[in-house]
């Protein structure tokens, strides 16, 4: 657990870290730094160091210094808080094997931006590993930092563990995360902060009419989950609905997956992670807003009792859905969670979702997709989206696209033509919302990182907590 103090200057420290703006412009601090250092224009040089964002150089201090290392952290032009969380996870990294750090990062953009960036910077999964390498940094002393400065890093660290937790979840191999596992930590995660959760187990699924969650489950042994959370704080106006896909791994059922298209599928949950997460997050900041959660839990694998192309479902609304490609069952069983979210009344549903391989080719691996029925919801996300500076775009949803998911025998197709496939399945999704303002944010590119970079690291992202935060937090009275 890594604390964070106010410092009333540069303390003592192993490690000093310092930004440099573009064209070398020191930071603050920087210019005291350096007075320590002496003349670094030759090392400077020889890194080719301009301030540039994600630069790092660390340079030995003389021995009567007060830090072993002065690391200066490039930030570029004018600074905003995405800037100094990409460079505090950047430094964090570097630092890991200090114990103590002594920073003015946080001076740029406020405490909040450097504690989600250095945190999320030092996250790693070693659960798994025989010789795990943790991080050792214990103390970041923040130079001049106020009270305001302080409680803000402080809610980082709230928000840097919720996005931890959705990593794990992300991170954890298939066959640790069971619907029932998954479920059950679900329960563990709520119930500490507060939040009311209900597990509905193989039986309410039948009973409740959760016709997609249990088609996708047909195929596995394991038996699914549809998970609720419930916060509902005194005195709050507004109402918000989170939906998130938990399919903890696709095989693509009997329309089965290559094998080198399978490798990544343990993180097809991450919009399930992310929403199980943020409202642990809410709940912990005592956000005025209620939310809700419906988080359906389910493996897609080819069993006997499979769901056949060909096999026609019906969802909790009474809507039906012809599965012509099984391995297009994220919109079936978020059919299910959205429906549900609607009966709520919410104000406004999103739903997060690692669903379709299209929404990536069109926005690579950084960027999510939205799309929304409603344009106050589209702005909501657009604003969450600055905010918490985890970045999202909008795509169309035109009403005419919706004859492409037409089906011969239902309502609707659970697959459209192959371009376009990110909006048709939208368009299925949307049939389940009813009037309800709502919007979906597919996750498929960036729930997953291919490389460290800033405060992402490889593997599951947690991409979708701060900014489902973000939202709550516009919300919030
Ligand atoms: N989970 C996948 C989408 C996905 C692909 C997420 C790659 C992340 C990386 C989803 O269930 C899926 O298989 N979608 C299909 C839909 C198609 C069959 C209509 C896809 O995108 O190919
Ligand atoms: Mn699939
Ligand atoms: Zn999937």
């Amino acid at each position: 657990m890594i604390e964070f103090n106010a410092a009333d200057g540069l303390e003592a420290a192993d490690v000093l870290v310092v930004p440099v703006l573009a064209d070398r412009q020191w930071g603050p601090g920087a210019e005291e730094a350096v007075a320590v250092l002496g003349d670094i224009t030759a090392h400077l040089d020889r890194a080719d160091f301009s301030g540039k964002p994600g630069q790092l150089l660390e340079l030995a201090a003389p021995p009567d210094a007060p830090w072993s290392s002065v690391l200066l952290v490039g930030v570029g032009e004018d600074p905003d808080a995405e800037a100094v969380r990409k460079a505090a996870g950047s430094a964090a990294r570097r630092v890991a094997r200090a114990t103590s750090v002594v920073t003015t990062l946080h001076q740029l953009a406020g405490g909040r931006a450097f504690a989600e960036g250095f945190l999320l910077g030092q996250y790693r999964f070693d659960k798994y590993r025989s010789e795990a390498k943790p991080s050792l940094t214990e103390i970041v002393k923040l130079a001049a930092a106020s009270n305001g400065d302080l409680e803000a890093a402080a809610t980082g660290a709230t928000i840097a563990a919720a996005v931890a937790l959705a990593r794990d979840l992300v991170n954890e191999p298939p066959v640790a995360k069971s619907p029932i596992a998954m479920a059950e930590q679900a329960v563990a995660e709520g119930e500490a902060a507060g939040v009311r959760v209900v597990v509905h187990d193989e039986n309410a699924i039948a009973e409740m009419g959760l016709g997609g969650l249990g088609a996708v489950n047909s195929g596995a042994l394991q038996p699914g989950r549809m998970v609720e959370m419930w916060y509902e704080p005194q005195g709050a106006d507004k109402f918000l609905a989170l939906v998130g896909k938990g399919i903890v791994f696709d095989s693509g059922g009997l329309s089965l997956k290559p094998a080198n298209m399978m490798e990544d599928m343990k993180t097809d949950m991450s919009g399930g992670a992310a929403v199980i997460a943020a409202i642990k997050a809410i709940a912990q900041m005592g956000l005025r807003v209620k939310v809700a959660g419906f988080v359906p839990i389910t493996e897609n694998l080819p069993g006997g009792n499979a769901m056949r192309p060909g096999d026609v479902i019906t969802a909790r609304n009474g809507k039906t859905i012809e599965v012509l490609n099984t391995d297009a069952e994220g919109r079936l069983v978020l059919a299910d969670g959205l429906s549900l979210a609607a009966e709520a009344e919410p104000d406004l549903i999103v739903d997060v979702a690692t669903l379709t391989g299209a929404c990536k080719v069109a926005l690579g691996e950084e960027i999510a997709g939205y799309f929304a029925n409603d344009d106050a919801a589209a702005s909501a996300v657009a604003a969450a989206g600055d905010r918490s500076g985890e970045r999202i775009w909008q795509l169309p949803l035109p009403a005419d696209y919706r004859k492409k998911i037409d089906s011969d025998v239902a309502d609707m197709k659970n697959t459209g033509p192959r371009w376009g496939g990110a909006i048709t399945a939208a368009h299925l999704l949307q049939e389940f919302v009813g009037k309800t303002p709502w919007a979906h944010v597919d996750i498929a590119g960036p729930a997953r990182a291919t490389a460290d970079d800033g405060y992402v690291t490889k593997g599951g992202t947690g991409y979708g907590v701060r900014l489902l935060v973000a939202l709550a937090e516009e919300m919030a009275d």
